[in-house]
């Protein structure tokens, strides 16, 4: 239902960054050099009409408008804006208070199937779960979605953007019409759009992702970009980049040989190490009570955070690292600790008692913490329960790696204090019995081809930059085999770690990963 004449409002509920119009004006400049000639112009969410005004004022060639927006003030205001070009240039321009999930854009494409039609415009980006937690109205119905048939498949976690789903309404509707669409949307939308595209095929090509500055724009911190595509035309996905409107393209992405890549020219170079990970990758420990698990080492004692000093057992408490703390190749310390009462996940907490009373009285104190937890996979789980963990955690050598920071290098962290240390859920990590094996897949991993094919796979705009399903890629088995022991071993030399050589040069075999195959070394 569409909230009439609302004069004062939530801007960020409804997604709203109007373009400033130098910026739309620099982006009909730029569809025009393209060849574009537009005969009808669509806004689907023209807020206050800049975009409409510098198409006008752009190409000639416009004989209908159609702009939609939410929003009775804006409405107002963008009559107002055109009203010199109904009167100067008969154009016949439609501004409609409408809700862009609820408009029927099917008409217009009908109505004009044999003019040019350019769909223009920047709309709202929010997420619908940000939307929910604002109990907002202004969320695409379920019967709107329907219409918007997959949108569910293409973001599959149930969190999608408002930016994508009108996107995907407007190449829907308008893919087979002749034509053009230029969006402003954010970078991970293309991205998501782009994927899609195996699964939906629409007839579009030429495509592309023009990045803006949306800071400097729209005051955002996200990467965002012009996404342009041609109507009516099929051709490969590969969708191209390019970091401002007068750069050449930087590289471009999409499907190449049934795999979703960020940079396809690179990724050719590394494609053979794209399989399947040797080894499972697993998140580090999930607690969501930090308040209370997480325990500082001082000169006094463990404290928590707090600042109140916990004087328990300490058999269950493990170091711990963080994203943050994944910097260097080799980590042998850590200020951090974590309380870990379960070896496996579920597993019965009615030992605690017994067994580490100090333990159990702390965390009892602060059950009301625990029962706060929000994540349904605590609900009728023993108490104090943690996930992620499993006879993986406990391992004492680890190769790990952070999802959330924008590097790919790889650690290896080493046991402190003889106790094998326990990762956050921000972190990925294969976990080894032996200093020599996990020394060898650090190595590996951080060779060039590895690297290279991370980068060339990352999309370095999504939430989670590095994801379990990215690392499980990573077939890191052929460096293995090719590696060059005595250059490994120098490399471990630099790192000050101290390997048994002779299980390299005296054992010949060495089993390792992968089906349990037999590894000889060289
Ligand atoms: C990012 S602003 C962009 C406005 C305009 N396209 C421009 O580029 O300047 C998004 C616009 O979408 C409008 N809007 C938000 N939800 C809408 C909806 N459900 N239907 C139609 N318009 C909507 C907002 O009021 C806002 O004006």
């Amino acid at each position: 239902m569409i909230k009439n004449n609302i004069v004062k409002r939530d801007k960020s509920e409804y997604g709203d960054f109007q373009t400033p119009f130098e910026l739309a004006r620099k982006i009909c400049r730029w569809l025009k050099e393209q060849g574009i000639e537009p005969q009808v112009l669509v806004e689907p969410t023209c807020g206050c009409g800049n975009f409409i005004l510098a198409a006008l004022e752009t190409f000639p060639s416009i004989q209908y408008v159609y702009g939609i927006e939410i929003y009775k003030p804006y409405i107002n205001e963008t009559e107002k804006k055109l009203e010199p070009f109904v009167k100067n240039r008969n154009i016949n321009i439609k501004i409609i208070q409408d809700d862009v999930f609820h408009f029927q854009f099917s008409d217009i494409a009908k109505k004009h199937q044999s003019k040019l039609i350019l769909v223009l415009g920047n709309p709202p980006w929010v997420t619908n779960s940000g939307l929910s937690v604002k109990e907002s109205g202004n969320l695409p119905t379920k019967s709107n979605l329907k219409n918007v048939a997959g949108i569910e498949a293409i973001t599959g976690k149930g969190n999608f953007d408002i930016g994508e789903s009108a996107t995907f309404s407007m190449l829907k509707t308008f893919a087979e019409s002749n034509g053009c669409f230029a969006f402003l949307i954010k970078n991970i939308v293309i991205k998501n759009i782009i994927q899609s595209q195996q699964q939906f095929a629409f007839p579009i090509s030429d495509l592309r992702q023009i990045d803006i500055d949306a800071k400097k724009e729209f005051n955002a911190n996200v990467d965002a970009g012009l996404f342009f595509a041609r109507f009516n035309e099929t051709s490969a996905v590969d969708c191209c980049v390019a970091e401002s409107f007068d750069q050449p393209v930087i590289r471009s992405f999409g499907w190449t040989n049934h795999k979703f890549v960020a940079d396809i020219e690179r990724y050719k170079k590394c494609a053979e190490f794209d399989g399947v990970s040797p080894e499972i990758w697993r998140q580090g420990l999930k607690h969501d009570c930090a308040a209370v698990m997480e325990l500082a080492t001082t000169e006094n004692g463990y404290k928590n955070n707090q600042n109140k000093t916990v004087n328990i057992e300490p058999d269950l408490v493990y170091p711990l690292l963080k994203s943050s703390d994944l910097k260097g190749q080799v980590i042998t310390k850590t200020n951090r600790n974590v309380i870990v009462p379960q070896t496996l996940v579920g597993q019965n907490t009615d030992y605690l008692a017994t067994d580490f009373p100090l333990t159990f009285d702390y965390l009892d104190k602060h059950r009301e913490l625990f029962d706060k937890r929000k994540s349904v996979i605590y609900k009728n789980k023993p108490l104090f329960s943690i996930f992620g963990i499993g006879d993986y955690s406990f391992k004492p050598f680890k190769v790990a790696i952070s999802g959330l920071y924008k590097q790919t290098q790889f650690s290896l962290v080493l046991p402190i204090e003889n106790k094998p240390v326990m990762l956050d859920d921000t972190c990925y990590f294969l976990g080894f019995d032996s200093l020599e094996e996990a020394t060898c897949v650090m190595y590996c991993l951080n060779q060039p081809e590895i690297q290279n094919l991370l980068h060339s796979i990352v999309f370095w705009n999504a939430k989670r930059v590095i994801t379990k399903d990215i690392l499980m890629r990573l077939d890191y088995f052929p460096i293995l085999q090719r590696i060059e022991i005595s250059k490994m071993l120098e490399y471990a030399e630099r790192q000050q770690l101290t390997l048994t050589k002779s299980i390299f040069l005296q054992n010949p075999s060495f089993t390792f990963g992968r089906q349990h195959q037999e590894f000889l070394w060289k």
